[in-house]
């Protein structure tokens, strides 16, 4: 009998990440594969271009839970997530990043048991990440869904020492490496040869590329004015390219902040011509997680608007700093950047393209054997 498996993504990164899964697990006979789309992002420029452009299926399943309050919006993906799990059945459900899809869904699969007592299994992609800041809802995220996962999928050496730390077996921890690099490495080429700064009018190599939507820069108000300050200054020494996220925009809006001359201001861009424009990029400016990484992958600097990272690897082995989000230190640090020649490109273990496949040999060979659930695990050892 197939093995059956739901895939859940809801917002933008999530995307990126199960498209390598998808398709790695497709290839196998033994797995039935389910997408199931949470809607926590929407937007065309938000998910829609993301499913064409990473050639991902129609979900089989939309939950369309929308944006809302943390408590509403978790609400609702437990709620919907629910009743799927009970129509669909999956023994595996697998879930990435630290989004609030991913948290919520994770919850609603440890908390289900089918008719016939069998329990989903949980597999977590991008396990063990820690920044060890709970104001961040993102490391709330990761703790609980790590908490509950069977399957610990890690994507850097930092995210396997916090997964023992905090007691995990270790054979539910398996260093597999970075799916999201799976995606980059796929596209990376065709990315580049659109050459997408030539629309906005910037050469290669001439230009910041900057992103910003954490709420602890982007919701408070000091903190934004700040930021757009710095982003004035940079601008004085190279144009500065500004895809903005919807949570930034209305913020920007709400505040009257217009954008200063040389920040180029523009709409989320879709997967390949964003990765087309960080490549291409001088300097990147980010508080993205994700952003982190991609910029290590294609040794492009990355100053990080952060007072910490939950992916140290891009700062032990690739071309990231976390700078914080002082003005003059964001200029210092752009200046020192732009003094210095590119960095070479780094190499860390297992970026190599091939995680998803990593992750679709160890379920395939588990399914096989017929692995438990944790839960069953622990219940089958103490009867
Ligand atoms: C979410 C994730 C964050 C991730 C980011 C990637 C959580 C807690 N946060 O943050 O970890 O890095 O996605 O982009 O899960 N909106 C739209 N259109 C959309 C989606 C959102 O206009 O398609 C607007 C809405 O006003 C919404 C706001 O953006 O309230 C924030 O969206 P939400 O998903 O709550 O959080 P993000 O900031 O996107």
């Amino acid at each position: 009998m197939a093995t059956v498996v739901t895939l859940v993504g809801g917002a933008r990164p999530n995307f990126v990440k199960l498209a390598p899964l998808y398709r790695a697990l497709r290839r196998r006979v033994q797995f039935d594969v389910r997408l199931v789309h949470t809607g926590q992002h929407y937007d065309e420029a938000m998910a829609g271009s993301f499913f064409k452009e990473l050639d991902l299926p129609k979900p089989h399943a939309a939950l369309n839970v929308g944006s809302g309050s943390h408590a509403a919006q978790t609400a609702r993906l437990l709620e919907g997530f629910e009743d799927h799990l009970r129509v669909s059945r999956p023994d595996i459900v697998v879930v990435v990043g630290d989004v609030n899809s991913t948290m919520a869904c994770a919850l609603a699969a440890a908390k289900t048991r089918y008719q016939d007592g069998r329990r989903p299994l949980i597999a977590h992609v991008e396990a063990g990440l820690r920044s060890f800041d709970r104001s961040m809802p993102e490391e709330i995220n990761r703790m609980l869904t790590d908490a509950l996962a069977d399957y610990l999928f890690v994507s850097e050496r930092s995210g396997a020492d916090n997964l023992r730390r905090e007691g995990r077996a270790a054979d539910c921890v398996f260093m597999v490496g970075n799916v999201m690099i799976d995606t980059l490495l796929a596209h990376v080429e065709e990315a580049c040869g659109r050459r997408p700064w030539r629309q906005l009018g910037v050469p290669r190599r001439g230009y910041a590329l900057v992103t910003l939507h954490r709420p602890s820069n982007v919701d408070d108000l000091e903190s934004l004015a700040g930021l757009w300050e710095a982003l004035g200054l940079v601008s004085s020494r190279l144009p500065v390219v500004f895809p903005v996220h919807p949570r930034t925009r209305d913020r920007l809006r709400a505040a009257g902040l217009s954008a200063p001359r040389g920040v180029h201001v523009c709409d989320p861009q879709p997967y390949v011509s964003f990765l087309g424009l960080l490549s291409g990029a001088r300097v990147v400016l980010t508080d993205s997680g994700g952003v982190q990484e991609e910029t290590t992958a294609v040794g492009v600097p990355c100053l990080t608007l952060r007072e910490n990272t939950e992916r140290p690897i891009t700062t032990i082995l690739g071309t990231n700093r976390v700078i914080g989000v002082d003005v003059a230190k964001i200029v210092a640090a752009v200046d020192e950047v732009l003094a210095a020649p590119m960095p070479a490109k780094p190499s860390l273990p297992l970026w190599d393209g091939r995680a998803a496949e990593r992750i679709a040999s160890i379920l395939e060979r588990d399914a096989a054997m017929g692995r438990m659930s944790a839960v069953d695990r622990a219940l089958a050892t103490t009867e």
